[in-house]
């Protein structure tokens, strides 16, 4: 069997980001479990605000269809999301509006969603760690028929969650993060 690709999503661009953090926490635990990860910045493709006149006159942009790609390269996604007023920031929407976009022949669009198993977490300073922009965006992904894992992270006071040598240093945190990393991997494999 080849070896298990997992592309790791950070939703943020921000010098320091708690998200991308987690992320990078993750993709080293992913790796550990033996996948073969792959994380990205947006901050590398980055698209303009959806807008259907836009598309009309000049397509999709050619960032968005890297990215469509991109996925379409993996066999599992994680998408670490920060949460802006209790849902998900433009960053991260706008990305998935405009891979929603893409049609790649001979596929049907929004194929690259249904065919890979999604897991998603997010981290925030607060108490509810962003829990809500994960509520926000499993409905997004479940709505391009995405099959999202039942198991997510919301990281709480992720400002306090980290060692010095930026690893989860609550037992609960890494028994989260490990069970998220399992399922990730297992319903991965069983969709290859
Ligand atoms: C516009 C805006 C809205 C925010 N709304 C929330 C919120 O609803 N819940 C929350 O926990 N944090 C909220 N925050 C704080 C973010 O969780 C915090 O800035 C976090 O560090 C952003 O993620 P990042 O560190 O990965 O960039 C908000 C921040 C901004 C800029």
């Amino acid at each position: 069997m080849s070896a298990l690709k997992i592309l790791v999503i950070p939703g943020s661009l921000r010098t320091g980001s708690l998200n991308a953090r987690l992320a990078a926490a993750a993709a080293y635990e992913l790796a550990q479990a033996d996948a073969e990860v792959t994380r990205i910045s947006l901050g590398d493709f980055p698209l303009p605000i959806y807008d259907g006149d836009l598309q009309t006159k000049s397509g999709v942009p050619k960032h968005a269809i890297n990215l469509k790609r991109m996925i379409g390269a993996h066999h599992g996604v994680l998408i670490v999301t920060p949460e802006y007023n209790s849902s998900v920031p433009p960053l991260v929407k706008n990305t998935i509006d405009w891979v929603t976009r893409v049609q790649d022949a001979p596929e049907a669009r929004g194929q690259v969603f249904r065919e890979r198993a999604f897991a998603i977490a997010s981290a925030s300073g607060s108490r509810l760690g962003g829990s809500r922009a994960l509520a926000a965006l499993r409905l997004i992904l479940s709505a391009c028929h995405a099959t999202v894992i039942p198991n997510q992270l919301a990281l709480s006071f992720a400002d306090q969650a980290y060692d010095d040598m930026d690893r989860l240093k609550h037992p609960g945190d890494i028994e989260a993060l490990n069970a998220l990393v399992r399922q990730l991997i297992d319903v991965s494999q069983r969709m290859m």
